[in-house]
C-alpha cells in the first residue's frame, strides 16, 4: 500500500483545519445569528460554548482520527470493543458521511451565490448591465450554474490530495482572507453609524440569554468548528505523531472564534452604516435583518455608498466569501472521498468524480424544490445531526475507548500530558459533561 499522505507541517494543518472551520458559518452565520439573537449577549454565549463545549468535542475527533489514520467509518470501527460498538461505529460513521455530503449540497448553493456576486462586481465595472442583472436575480439557471462551478472548484482541489491540494490552497487562501477582512473593517469603522453597531455588538444585555439563545449558540459553535461529521477526524488522521493535539486543537478553536469575532466587527457595524444610507435594517417583527437579505441587500447599499471604490470593495468582499467557502467545502468533500478511496478500489480521482457528481445531483434536487428542501436540509444537518453526532464522538472517546489507549495516543507529541490540567479535566469532561449538555440542548431544540 502506498504510504498515507500527511500534512507537511504544523502550520499546514492549522491552516487547513482553520480553513475548514472558517467559512460561511463565521462570516455569514455568526453575524447573522448575533443580529437575530439580541447582539452581544449571543456573542458572549457563543464564546463560552466554543471553548467549553466545542473545543473538547473537537479534541475527541482529532484524537480518534490521528489514532486510526483512516476515514471516519474505519476509525470508529477501529476503537470499538465488540460487535455492538462496532455496529454503532459503522452506523455513526456512515451517518456522518451522509451528513457531510448533505451539508456540501446546500453549502455549494450559497457559495455559488457568492461567486455570482463576485462576478457581478466585475461585469458592472465593465458596464455589462444585463449580465449583472442575470447574476444577481434569483433564478434556477443562475443557481444551478453557479453551484456547478463551485462544485467543480472543490472537486479540482480534492482530486489533488492532502499536501498538494488541501494544504497548499488553504495556506495560500487563509492569510488573504484575514487581510481582506481587516481592510474592510477599517473602512467600515470610519463611517458614520458604525459606533451604534459596535455598541449592539459589544455591550451584552445579559437578560437576553435564554435557553433558545443557548441552543442557537451551540449549533453555531458546532457548525463553525466543522464538528460531528468526521471532517476534523479525517484532518486529524493526516497529522504526524510529533504534534501536540491539545495545542493544535486550541489554536484552531482560537482562530475560528477569532475570525467569527472579527467578521461580526465588520458586519454588524456595516448594517448600521447602511442604515445611514437608507437601507431597511429591521425585519417586520422588529429584529435586525439577517441571512441572505443582510448579505445581498444591506451590504450592497453600503458598497454603493462608497462611489467608485465601492465596486472594488464589493469585489473584495465576495472574493473573501468565496475563498472562505472553498476551504470549507473541500473539507466536507474529503469526508466521503477518503472513505471511498480507502475502502474501495477506486482511485482518489475517480472517487472525487463520482461523489462530486452525486452531491451535484443532491444540490440540483434542492434547487428544483427550493422552498421545501433548502431550509429543511439545513436544519436536518446542522441543527439536529451535527450536535447529535458530536455527542456520539464524545461517547466513543469517554466510554468505549480504553482510557490507557487514549492516554497513549494523546501522549504522542505531548509527553508530559498526564501532568497537565487538560488531562485532569478533559476525559471526565467528554464522558459526562459534554453529552449531558449537548443532549439537553438537543432535546430542547427538538421540542
Ligand atoms: N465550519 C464551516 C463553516 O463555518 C462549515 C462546515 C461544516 C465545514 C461541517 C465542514 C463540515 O462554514
Amino acid at each position: 500500500m502506498a504510504s498515507r499522505e500527511q500534512f507537511s507541517s504544523n502550520t499546514g494543518f492549522v491552516m487547513a483545519a482553520a480553513g475548514s472551520a472558517i467559512g460561511l458559518g463565521n462570516i455569514w452565520g455568526f453575524p447573522t445569528q448575533t443580529a437575530s439573537n439580541g447582539g452581544a449577549a449571543f456573542v458572549l454565549a457563543y464564546f463560552v460554548l466554543a471553548f467549553c463545549l466545542a473545543y473538547p468535542a473537537l479534541m475527541a475527533e482529532l484524537i480518534i482520527g490521528r489514532h486510526a489514520r483512516a476515514n471516519v467509518v474505519t476509525a470508529l470501527r477501529g476503537i470499538s470493543t465488540g460487535p455492538a460498538t462496532y455496529k454503532l461505529g459503522s452506523f455513526v460513521g456512515y451517518y456522518g458521511v451522509i451528513v457531510a455530503s448533505l451539508i456540501l449540497s446546500f453549502y455549494a448553493i450559497i457559495a455559488g451565490w457568492m461567486l455570482t456576486y463576485l462576478l457581478e462586481s466585475v461585469t458592472t465595472m465593465l458596464g455589462w448591465v444585463e449580465a449583472g442583472l442575470w447574476l444577481t436575480e434569483f433564478g434556477f439557471e443562475r443557481n444551478l450554474i453557479s453551484m456547478a462551478v463551485f462544485m467543480l472548484l472543490t472537486m479540482a482541489i480534492i482530486a489533488k490530495g492532502v499536501a498538494g491540494g488541501i494544504e497548499k490552497w488553504s495556506t495560500r487562501l487563509m492569510p488573504m482572507l484575514l487581510v481582506l477582512l481587516l481592510v474592510l473593517i477599517v473602512y467600515v469603522l470610519m463611517q458614520e453609524g458604525a459606533a451604534e453597531g459596535l455598541r449592539v455588538y459589544l455591550l451584552p444585555d445579559i437578560s437576553q440569554i435564554s435557553p433558545g439563545l443557548i441552543v442557537s449558540a451551540m449549533g453555531q459553535a458546532f457548525f463553525s468548528l466543522s464538528l460531528g461529521v468526521g471532517t476534523m477526524l479525517i484532518y486529524g488522521s493526516y497529522l504526524g505523531e510529533k504534534e501536540s493535539l491539545p495545542k493544535l486543537g486550541a489554536a484552531v478553536t482560537l482562530v475560528d472564534a477569532g475570525i467569527a469575532f472579527i467578521a461580526g466587527l465588520l458586519i454588524i457595524p456595516a448594517i448600521y452604516v447602511a442604515k445611514q444610507y437608507g437601507a431597511d435594517i429591521f425585519t417586520d417583527s422588529g429584529d435586525l435583518i439577517a441571512g441572505p437579505d443582510l448579505i445581498f441587500q444591506v451590504l450592497p447599499v453600503l458598497f454603493d455608498s462608497m462611489g467608485g471604490v465601492g465596486l472594488w470593495v464589493a469585489f473584495a468582499f465576495f472574493l473573501l466569501m468565496s475563498i472562505a467557502s472553498l476551504t470549507s467545502s473541500i473539507s466536507m468533500l474529503e469526508v466521503p472521498v477518503s472513505l471511498a478511496a480507502e475502502e474501495t478500489s477506486a482511485s482518489r480521482f475517480q472517487a472525487t468524480l463520482l461523489i462530486g457528481s452525486v452531491i451535484f445531483i443532491f444540490s440540483t434536487v434542492i434547487l428544483m424544490n427550493f422552498d421545501s428542501l433548502f431550509g429543511f436540509v439545513i436544519d436536518l444537518t446542522t441543527v439536529y445531526s451535527q450536535p447529535l453526532l458530536g455527542v456520539v464522538m464524545c461517547l466513543f472517546v469517554g466510554w468505549i475507548w480504553h482510557r490507557n489507549n487514549l492516554l497513549q495516543e494523546i501522549q504522542k507529541g505531548h509527553a508530559d500530558i498526564e501532568k497537565t490540567l487538560f488531562w485532569k479535566i478533559w476525559p471526565a469532561y467528554v464522558k459526562f459533561f459534554c453529552p449531558v449538555l449537548i443532549l439537553t440542548a438537543f432535546i430542547q431544540s427538538v421540542i
